[in-house]
């Protein structure tokens, strides 16, 4: 059976602030899909969240782009933000850049992450949700790390069905272009350029024994959509497991670093991506640490078996001590870069309006020093 599974999601209200879910939201969500589901638009639905993003992961029959599929999502997403909005929530719609919807969520504000496949005999799947962070910086090194790395990968080694390497799709997130590097081969070259996961983000994988896609991550960046800064892109990512793929141990062994990503608070710091279980998916202390959950599901006949709240573990608790540890080392640097963003990454975001604020303070280097206040 041929199935699409759609992660459409967007931050239409945080409760309290932007640190988590107001339950309302998910059930009012669970509504529009439920009613959607009823009348065969699409075969199985669930209402996640993390932090104060809402998450809806659909499977259907319409393939990526449809329409359709994301008319539901925005619909979903609109009466959810009117309940935000009876509530007072924080930032009710948030995420929803354009009053009117035009056929496709891409570039409206909500994050979107599709793939589309033949079910195989089995087939595990793990959906990835991020709250404070973006795609780039969440997800190209643990995707480095599942689909090119055999310290982290032992199947790149040991089985023949993985060895045969993977396709990497890199997207260029400011000049909207896109590059595949195919991998063991041009390693150096992939690694060159998502070292730089602000500009450069891994879109898709892609086995290259089979073709078939094995990892979809959303991309999309709300300042630049919006031209300021509205809010972190916090991403999602769908990463197939087992068979031709990594084992799903392997696919949760690249998220066992706390590696440091871009977020945080104001969307404007570097700090620890922490994974957690579904109930610690709440962004508190200095509104994170960056957060990132993980659904893992079967998929049977279009139908969604699961969640399993795969970091829900004490095998992760390593990694969640680890995250404290730095993001208490970093939170020390104050408005000191590292811990801030740098320069030309703010002037995405809220940079612009300072610059403008002091542009007629500025004097040359040798002019004397004003006396008396400002
Ligand atoms: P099982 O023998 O439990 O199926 O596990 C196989 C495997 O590949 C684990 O990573
Ligand atoms: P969100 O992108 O999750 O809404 O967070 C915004 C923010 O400013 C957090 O400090
Ligand atoms: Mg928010
Ligand atoms: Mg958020």
């Amino acid at each position: 059976m041929r199935v699409t599974l759609s992660v459409i999601k967007a931050d239409v209200g945080g409760y309290v602030g932007h640190s988590s879910m107001h339950e309302a939201l998910i059930e009012r969500a669970t509504e529009v899909l439920a009613e959607a589901r009823d009348r065969g638009l699409v075969y199985d639905f669930r209402v996640l969240n993390v932090g104060d993003d809402l998450e809806l992961i659909m499977t259907h029959g319409r393939g990526a782009d449809n329409p359709e599929i994301h008319g539901l999502a925005w619909k979903a997403f609109e009466a959810a933000t009117e309940v935000a909005k009876g509530l007072k929530l924080y930032g009710a719609g948030q995420d929803l850049l354009s009053d009117a919807f035009s056929g496709n969520v891409r570039g409206m504000g909500p994050g979107c992450a599709e793939m589309t496949f033949e079910e195989r005999r089995s087939e595990p799947v793990i959906v990835f949700m991020a709250d404070k962070t973006s795609a780039g910086s969440a997800f190209n090194l643990p995707l480095y790390r599942m689909f090119a790395d055999p310290f982290n990968t032992a199947g790149l080694v040991i089985s023949e069905a993985l060895n045969s390497g993977f396709n990497f799709e890199v997207h260029d997130v400011l000049e909207h272009r896109k590059i595949i590097f195919s991998c063991p081969e041009e390693l150096y070259g992939l690694l060159a350029f998502i070292g730089s996961p602000l500009r450069y983000a891994v879109k898709a994988v892609y086995s290259r024994g089979t073709g078939e896609v094995a990892a979809v991550t959303s991309t999309e960046r709300l300042s630049l959509i919006a031209g300021r800064y509205v809010g972190k892109d916090d991403p999602v990512m769908i990463v197939r497991a087992q068979g031709e793929f990594p084992a799903v141990g392997e696919v949760l062994e690249a998220f066992s670093h706390p590696h440091l990503v871009e977020g945080w608070m104001r969307g404007s710091h570097h700090g620890p991506l922490m994974p957690v279980g579904f109930k610690d998916a709440r962004c508190t202390r200095f509104d994170g640490p960056p957060r990132l959950v993980a659904a893992g599901f079967q998929v049977s006949e279009g139908r969604l078996i699961g969640p399993v709240d795969l970091f829900g573990d004490p095998a992760f608790d390593k990694a969640r001590e680890l995250a404290l540890t730095v993001a208490d080392y970093i939170r020390r640097h104050g408005p000191f870069e590292p811990h801030r963003l740098p320069m030309e990454e703010m002037e995405y975001t809220t940079l612009p309006k300072l610059m403008q604020k002091l542009r007629d303070r500025w004097l040359p280097i040798e002019a004397p020093v004003p006396t008396g206040g400002f």
